[in-house]
């Protein structure tokens, strides 16, 4: 795709239309504000420019382009993104080359072929009267079944093995595709799936990529699992693949919170009484791939599990992690051996979602189960107190960590200020540990003079077109930063009216873009742009030669020879040169030190 088009549909769109489908934007001043879809926030810092036709949240960091929004909000490619607007602006582009990926198409079009296959079984021929007969008897609708696009595979060993090799597929790719085993003896293959209900899995595209299999008797005999599924493919990844997300996504979105299951059957129940925000992970334990997919759509879950699962607390385990991002969990453990299948179809769905309302959050409940009530000593309860604190130390809402202090206070009957003391030194470490890890664009207070450059190169056109043959991208030492200034070189150069819109399609690296996006719509004051500017430029020189200055002088001082000497002098008479005539540099951005 050209750059050309790719600029064309830019102006045929306006980012604060296509931004206010997906989230609330107020007017203020040049600009609109909203919450940040991309994480959880109380005053909205989410900011959309319409002369810069950019975003950014100042508050997680994310931005870019309208083209990066539905990259990320709609989790689609770039070329797809692309495309998405390149109608809503109704400008034509040029057809697909001959897609990238051979393989893969070939391998979903394996799996197309099959599901069709498997759902003509089920509802046309005389092989699937059992399976029907089975699921009907477990009330699984033909609605249901249509939505879901089940089916069913006969008990033949090699039925779909020659359905699809006559349509051209060849054994090794229906080997790769997870439909068809090899024997052990390598003398050939026989299909994987037999006589088995068949459940489709989607990739959020609605591609099929893989497959679970049911048997169709309840008692069978122990031998062979009730259920089977795909192996992992090149299509399909166990650890983040949701049974049922593909129909759950836009529900999930519209209602702001998902369902988790265990079990196919669960999953398909729910939607049937209409509770379709429901998804269910594929006998696998749960894992953060699998949260990080729901959580492109909500950060609000409830994990619905069977009275009878062993250890939920483990099952849980993987939720720590987003609970420090602001998500919340709320944990329904059913009673008397119910699964939500059975429970949906014994007392409906009203009572359902009343289970899940009245359920208690995740915090609640693992603090629950760290506490064992009884007589206790001081020690022990403080130890008991320890699991819980280190839950709370998570919560990044202070507020809400100060209510669960209280509470475990009660609960425990010590002193709030013994749990409190080490929360705070708990929450110390973690803060530490995670200054360590500063993102670009997340909020720091210092600014250094070559994020303050780039902005005001990208702020002001006018002052940068000044300094094109006084920078040098090289000298920044921070490789995203120089990266920015090389293109920001190269715009200039080309002669071509300066549009950090440019910039963001020649850059492509997320992390550069946000930057850019914050760089372009922060408000700086500057009483002399230019001087700023040229301050900036000193203090990055300067940095440079320091750098170098020092690490020759660590050379001649390892090796002792003077042959570097030279080189040192010359350094040494660049940095006077730099700083003669020059006053104490003053910007309101920089120079914290
Ligand atoms: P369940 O045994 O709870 O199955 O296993 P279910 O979905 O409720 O099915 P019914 O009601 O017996 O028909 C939960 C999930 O664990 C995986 C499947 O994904 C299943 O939906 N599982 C279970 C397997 O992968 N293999 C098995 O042998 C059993
Ligand atoms: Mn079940």
């Amino acid at each position: 795709m050209s750059d050309e088009i790719i600029e064309r549909i830019r102006q045929g769109v306006d980012i604060v239309d296509v931004i206010s489908e997906y989230v609330v934007l107020k007017k203020t001043g040049q600009n609109y504000k909203g919450f940040c879809p991309f994480h959880q926030e109380k005053t909205p810092s989410f900011i959309v420019s319409p002369p810069k036709q950019i975003y950014h949240c100042f508050g997680c960091g994310v931005g870019g382009d309208v083209f990066n929004f539905l990259v990320r909000h709609e989790r689609i490619s770039f070329p797809e993104a692309i495309r998405a607007l390149a109608s809503r602006a109704g400008i034509a582009i040029p057809q697909r080359k001959k897609p990238a990926n051979f393989e893969r198409d070939v391998l979903l079009k394996a799996n197309k072929d099959a599901a069709e296959h498997y759902h003509r079984i089920l509802l046309e021929s005389s092989a699937g009267t059992d399976a029907k007969d089975y699921l009907d008897k477990r009330g699984i609708t033909r609605e249901t079944v249509k939505r879901f696009f089940l089916g069913y595979s006969t008990n033949s060993w090699d039925e779909l093995l020659v359905y699809l090799s006559r349509k051209g597929f060849s054994p090794q790719i229906l080997e790769k595709a997870g439909l068809v085993v090899q024997r052990s003896d390598a003398s050939g293959y026989y299909d994987r799936f037999r006589g088995r209900i068949i459940f489709p899995i989607f990739n959020l595209q609605g591609e099929v990529i893989a497959f679970g299999g049911r048997v169709i008797r309840d008692a069978d005999d122990s031998s062979i699992p009730k259920y089977l599924n795909s192996p992992e493919t090149a299509l399909y990844n166990k650890g983040e693949s949701l049974y049922a997300l593909y129909q759950a996504k836009e529900n999930i979105r519209k209602l702001d919170f998902a369902i988790l299951v265990e079990g196919y059957m669960d999953a398909l129940m729910s939607h049937q009484h209409g509770v379709n925000n429901t998804v269910a992970t594929l006998g696998t334990a749960l894992t953060t791939g699998h949260l990080r997919e729901i959580r492109r759509y909500t950060k609000n879950i409830a994990a619905v599990f069977d009275a009878d699962t062993a250890g939920i607390k483990a099952a849980l385990r993987g939720f720590d992690l987003f609970i420090e991002s602001g998500m919340k969990v709320k944990v329904i453990s059913l009673t008397d051996g119910d699964d939500p299948d059975s429970f949906l179809k014994k007392r409906g769905q009203r009572e359902f979602l009343q289970v899940i309302k009245k359920s208690p959050n995740y915090i609640d409940f693992t603090m629950k189960q760290s506490i064992r009530s009884g007589i206790f000593s001081f020690e022990e309860k403080l130890q008991m107190a320890e699991e819980a604190i280190e839950l709370i130390a998570k919560i990044p809402d202070s507020i809400e960590r100060g209510s669960y202090v209280k509470r475990l206070s009660e609960e425990l009957q010590i002193e709030e200020i013994f749990i409190r003391e080490r929360l705070a030194l708990i929450c110390k470490k973690k803060d530490r540990v995670r200054k360590q890890g500063v993102l670009p664009g997340e909020n720091k207070k210092r600014v250094t003079a070559e994020e303050s450059l780039i902005q005001i190169l990208i702020t002001y056109p006018e002052i940068a077109k000044k300094l094109v043959g006084k920078f040098d991208p090289e000298d920044f030492t921070d490789p995203l930063l120089g990266a920015i200034a090389h293109c920001i070189l190269l715009s200039m150069q080309s002669g071509e009216e300066f549009d950090v819109n440019k910039i963001i399609t020649t850059l492509k690296d997320e992390n550069a873009i946000a930057l850019i996006a914050r760089y372009s719509l922060m408000d700086v004051e500057y009483d002399d742009i230019e001087k700023a500017a040229n301050d900036c430029l000193d203090r990055i020189k300067e940095d440079r030669l320091r750098k170098h200055l020092t690490k020759l002088q660590q050379i001649i001082k390892e090796r002792g020879t003077s042959e570097m000497t030279d080189e040192l002098n010359v350094l040494l008479r660049k940095k006077q040169e730099l700083l003669k005539g020059k006053g104490n540099p003053k910007n309101p951005m920089i120079f914290g030190d």
